[in-house]
């Protein structure tokens, strides 16, 4: 047997002692002796005795063995110009104050942190700071809106919010406080302190009452000690886009985490603990939380935060200066941040092969690698180029081509094989499995391997309903896919009403509850249609109310606005149509499959549910005059 497939079955068929020997290889305070039992809501649970303190493991073992003057922390920012290092010793010694500063404005363990930041040295140390002390972050991504962070806020209750005077984008600065300032505002909850680092560039106005300084707050603070924790307790709240307005708090305990970000480095990533690993994303998203902060670090390598973008901070060749002078090993980033580079590198002349000798390998996920992008990358780049496939939910990837253990051939479009550990399963309405080449819904066997969530913030029941009920015995991805005849998975999208949009996850729901509360508007639905560079984007359809008379082009600008205010920049949504009418199946379904294939010019079928055949044509018109008429 190969050595991927012994690994994969004997973590089948005993995960007890496969993830009993994986938690050995970290720092406990009290080691696990139950490695696998059911909670008090049936939901399986990893290593429920053990004692740790996730921070512990990033930080202080490594100073205790002796490493503390390795690299820990690099950060790199085009948007600023600033080029920082901190080595173990010294990011320990901050984080150790962070968490006394937050300690003195009264965080204790099980308390919530919210951030919202930008990617700057101390949103890591905010989030490493709660770590130690027990307390749960919660990161917002920056460029969600006000009310975005609203309802995060709603949900978290924290006790503190952390966020900076600005955030840097392309050649514009975004000053922060204002939009903390409406989040809290139009929050039912309210922080008791919010803590603001200054940044050079921008410095925000305090709220004597309630704003901090984080400069001086960190000056006056004393270091504080690692907390113990229990594996279960958590160690953050991420939110992501369900299929309704509100988003889901995913939660993610402390011992599963830190077991299956420790596997993960060495088995799929192949990480030597001396390396330097680089994920071009941001802290607000799971890529971000998993392998900017706390895998490199909890398997003690150097990890890069990156303040820019792969294109015009300054140019093209970004991404390669920084593996060069940082001399990266892993570079991992999602596919549209390639699809920029070759747009404006469309020949690699920025990429100079003889300078990316540390680079072992390019890894990709957020969306599905599509095979021109895997092409360009690997032979401009002459790299191994991987697709793996996961989700806020895991924490950590479903499948992939796990380097550390067996480098399997790349099939163009396939994420490769499940991770061991992961049982993947395509089943058909039924719930049955279905034949080799078939599609049908992409579901995970449980138990679920370490560092999945194991419920959804405060709404325990949203994770029964919207994950495992369908399905007795599995949790249910929301993607669809196929596995062929030799085992290779094929993710091929998301069945539920969620988007992928530069690699992000947005949900189109929400999007339609901001667009359908147009007083103009009767009804509306929003698809995600095919967009060369960010793989998908939101497009409106929105019928008027009776004997509306408007402006179309007036209504579309407002469209945009409302959601760019309601959700954010980051939704990507500049374009609505006005239609007659939406079609629908006789029960009043929107076909949404078929009004996405109508708008990417793709041929489709006319369901036999539908309610009037004519309004597909109608669509089809709509959509070519909306085209004509925008490319005169
Ligand atoms: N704070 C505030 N605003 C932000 C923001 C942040 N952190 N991040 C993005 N935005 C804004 C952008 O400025 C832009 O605003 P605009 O409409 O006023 O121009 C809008 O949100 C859309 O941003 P984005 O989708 O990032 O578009 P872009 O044109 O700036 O960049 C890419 C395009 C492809 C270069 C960029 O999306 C990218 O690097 N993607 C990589 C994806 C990634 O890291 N995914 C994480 C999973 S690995
Ligand atoms: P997020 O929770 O933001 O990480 O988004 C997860 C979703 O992104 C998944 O459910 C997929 O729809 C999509 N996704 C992530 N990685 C991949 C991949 N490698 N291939 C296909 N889809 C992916």
């Amino acid at each position: 047997m190969l050595t991927y497939e012994r690994e994969y079955q004997f973590a089948k068929d005993y995960p007890e002692i496969f993830w009993g020997e994986q938690a050995d290889k970290l720092d406990w305070f009290q080691k696990p002796q139950t490695i696998l039992s059911v909670d008090e809501h049936q939901i399986e649970r990893w290593f429920s005795d053990g004692v740790m303190n996730t921070a512990w493991m990033a930080l202080d073992y490594h100073c205790q063995q002796g490493r503390g003057e390795q690299t820990a922390l690099i950060y790199d920012s085009p948007a600023t110009g600033v080029q920082k290092q901190w080595n173990y010793q010294a990011l320990r010694d901050d984080v150790a104050r962070v968490a006394g500063m937050l300690a003195a404005q009264g965080v204790t363990k099980g308390d919530r942190v919210v951030l919202y930041m930008p990617m700057i040295p101390e949103a890591v140390m905010a989030m490493l700071a709660c770590a130690r002390l027990g307390a749960i972050h919660s990161v917002v991504f920056g460029g969600f809106a006000p009310n975005e962070l609203a309802v995060r806020i709603e949900d978290a209750e924290p006790k503190v919010l952390i966020t900076a005077s600005c955030g840097i984008e392309v050649n514009k600065v975004i000053p922060y406080k204002p939009l903390v300032d409406k989040a809290i505002m139009d929050s039912r909850w309210k922080p008791e302190q919010v803590i603001i680092v200054q940044r050079p560039v921008h410095t925000a106005e305090l709220n004597q009452a309630r704003d901090q300084d984080w400069q001086r707050l960190f000056e006056e603070a004393k270091p504080h000690e690692c907390v113990p924790v229990r594996a279960t307790d958590p160690l953050y709240i991420l939110y992501t886009s369900g299929t309704t307005g509100k988003p889901k708090g995913v939660v993610r305990d402390n011992g599963g985490h830190a077991v299956a970000m420790k596997y993960s480095m060495s088995a799929i990533y192949n990480m030597p603990q001396d390396g330097v690993f680089w994920a071009a994303s941001d802290v607000g998203w799971v890529v971000g939380h998993s392998y900017i902060v706390y895998g490199p670090l909890i398997h003690g390598c150097a990890t890069i935060l990156y303040e820019g973008k792969p294109v015009r901070t300054p140019d093209p060749g970004a991404f390669w200066r920084v593996c060069q002078q940082y001399q990266v090993d892993i570079l991992f980033s999602a596919p549209t941040a390639f699809r920029a580079i070759k747009k404006e590198d469309p020949h690699g002349e920025w990429i100079h092969r003889d300078s990316l000798q540390s680079l072992q390998a390019i890894f990709m996920a957020g969306e599905r690698l599509d095979p021109p992008t895997l092409e360009w990358v690997q032979s401009h780049t002459d790299k191994p180029v991987i697709d793996h496939w996961w989700q806020t939910e895991t924490g950590w990837a479903i499948a992939g081509n796990p380097l550390g253990i067996e480098t399997m051939p790349i099939k163009p479009g396939s994420s490769t094989k499940a991770t061991p550990g992961y049982v993947v399963e395509i089943l058909n309405e039924q719930g049955e499995p279905q034949q080799c080449g078939q599609q049908g819904y992409v579901a995970l066997k449980r138990p679920l391997p370490p560092g999945c969530l194991p419920t959804i913030w405060r709404n325990h029941d949203r994770f029964e309903s919207g994950y495992l009920s369908q399905f007795p015995g599995y949790y249910v991805s929301g993607d669809g896919g196929y596995v062929d005849e030799q085992g290779y998975l094929f993710i091929m999208g998301r069945i539920d009403d969620v988007i992928n949009v530069a690699g992000h996850r947005l949900s189109t729901g929400e999007m339609e509850e901001v667009v359908g509360a147009h007083p103009a508007v009767a009804e509306c639905a929003v698809i995600g249609v095919h967009d060369a560079l960010k793989g998908q984007l939101p497009l409106g359809l929105v019928v008027l109310k009776n004997g509306m008379k408007v402006d179309t082009h007036q209504l579309e600008l407002e469209l945009v606005g409302q959601v760019r205010d309601h959700i954010g920049a980051i939704a990507c949504f500049h374009h609505a149509v006005v239609v007659e009418r939406l079609p629908k199946t006789r029960s009043g379904k929107i076909l949404r499959r078929v009004i996405r294939q109508i708008a990417d010019g793709e041929s489709y079928t006319v369901p036999s549910t539908i309610d009037d055949p004519l309004s597909l044509s109608e669509l089809e018109q709509a959509l070519h005059h909306d085209i004509d008429h925008k490319t005169g």
